[in-house]
């Protein structure tokens, strides 16, 4: 027995990466502490850094506090008006807010943070979620914060994953987080968990642990009490492209009768096209929009320059001009 337990603690101990945890529900919310507490169950070193306020559709803006206090109180009021702009949990220095978007949030934790509390220690990877709500496509991609604090790490040079679940109930930690295994957070943060530690994993003695410029954009189907009958606990994963069948992005729809805006979405030919990456693979949109019990994975490059042959065809409709 005493054997085994220093077996294990070794075995957690070789493979304890430091990990950056955020999201755009913000730090109070179910999905990331259910992560945050499987990740280091795990035997990971995790910071949270996530804002104090519910930051959906921001992308990848990166706004910061223009105050030292918080003008208004942030989401479930777990902080209120006239807190600080940024704190960390009165008993835990590794889970902090900050009054940002969830890509400012990676630069408090990487610029801010680790130098003055953490010793400049080094970011294995970033994650960022699990969402409330998927973020299919790139027509989203540009509008997700979930996603805009992943794209912003792998600008950075840090590897990066961003997860969605595909429900849409965002709820406060001290009312909802339990054990129960049928709970959507608690199925989400264990698949999560799972890809991380198949990552790390495989990165051996690689300084990184993806490609420099690419990351990871993931979609959770239904799981537990919000699929049909409980029946998705334990999702296949498939590797998928982002753009392709049923890709959508975003459009402005607008209620003649209440005089209301909201999203609308809309698929086109340019979400389908595919100029890079693997052709036949499904588009991660079409997986979730089959409703089975399948996780969706696919890789992104923040290399947006236009592939050679575009660039070509492009170059002659601007001669003479250069
Ligand atoms: C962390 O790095 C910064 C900048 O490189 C340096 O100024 C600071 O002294 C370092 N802090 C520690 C604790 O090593
Ligand atoms: C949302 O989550 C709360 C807390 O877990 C739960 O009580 C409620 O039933 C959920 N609502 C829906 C619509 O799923
Ligand atoms: C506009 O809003 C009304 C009231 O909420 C709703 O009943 C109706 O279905 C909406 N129309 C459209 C086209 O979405």
């Amino acid at each position: 027995m005493q054997f085994l337990a220093t077996l294990l603690s070794i075995v957690a101990l070789t493979v304890a990466k430091n990990i950056l945890l955020t999201n755009d529900d913000g730090w109070a919310a179910t999905e990331i502490r259910a992560f945050y507490r499987d990740l280091k169950a795990a035997g990971h070193n995790v910071l949270l850094v996530a804002p104090v306020s519910q930051r959906s559709g921001w992308g990848g803006k990166f706004d910061f506090p223009d105050s030292p206090e918080l003008k208004t109180d942030g989401e479930f009021a777990y902080r209120v008006k006239g807190d600080p702009s940024f704190d960390h949990e009165i008993d835990d220095m590794n889970v902090w807010y900050f009054n940002g978007t969830p890509a400012s949030c990676v630069g408090f934790g990487l610029d801010y943070l680790i130098p003055r509390y953490f010793d400049n220690m080094t970011i294995d990877l970033v994650v960022s979620g699990p969402n409330q709500g998927n973020n299919l496509g790139s027509g989203v991609y540009t509008t997700s914060g979930t996603v805009g604090a992943c794209y912003n790490a792998v600008y950075r040079g840090v590897s990066a994953v961003a997860f969605s679940g595909a429900e849409s109930n965002n709820s406060f930690f001290k009312d909802s987080l339990d054990e129960d295994p049928l709970s959507e957070f608690n199925i989400n943060a264990k698949l999560g968990t799972q890809i991380v530690q198949q990552l790390f994993e495989k990165q051996g003695a690689n300084p990184n642990v993806l490609p420099a410029g690419v990351g990871l954009n993931v979609n959770f189907p239904k799981v537990g009490y919000s699929s049909k009958g409980e029946s998705c606990v334990d999702p296949k994963f498939v590797y998928t492209r982002m753009n392709g069948q049923d890709a959508y992005g975003l459009k402005l729809a607008y209620n003649e009768t209440t005089g209301a805006f909201s999203y609308g979405l809309k698929t086109s030919n340019a979400l389908g096209a595919c100029y890079s990456g693997i052709c036949d693979l499904p588009s991660e949109t079409h997986l979730l929009a089959t409703g089975e019990c399948a996780v969706a994975i696919s890789a992104f490059q923040i290399d947006y320059d236009a592939a050679a042959f575009l660039q070509e065809e492009v170059r002659t409709l601007l001669e003479p001009l250069f």
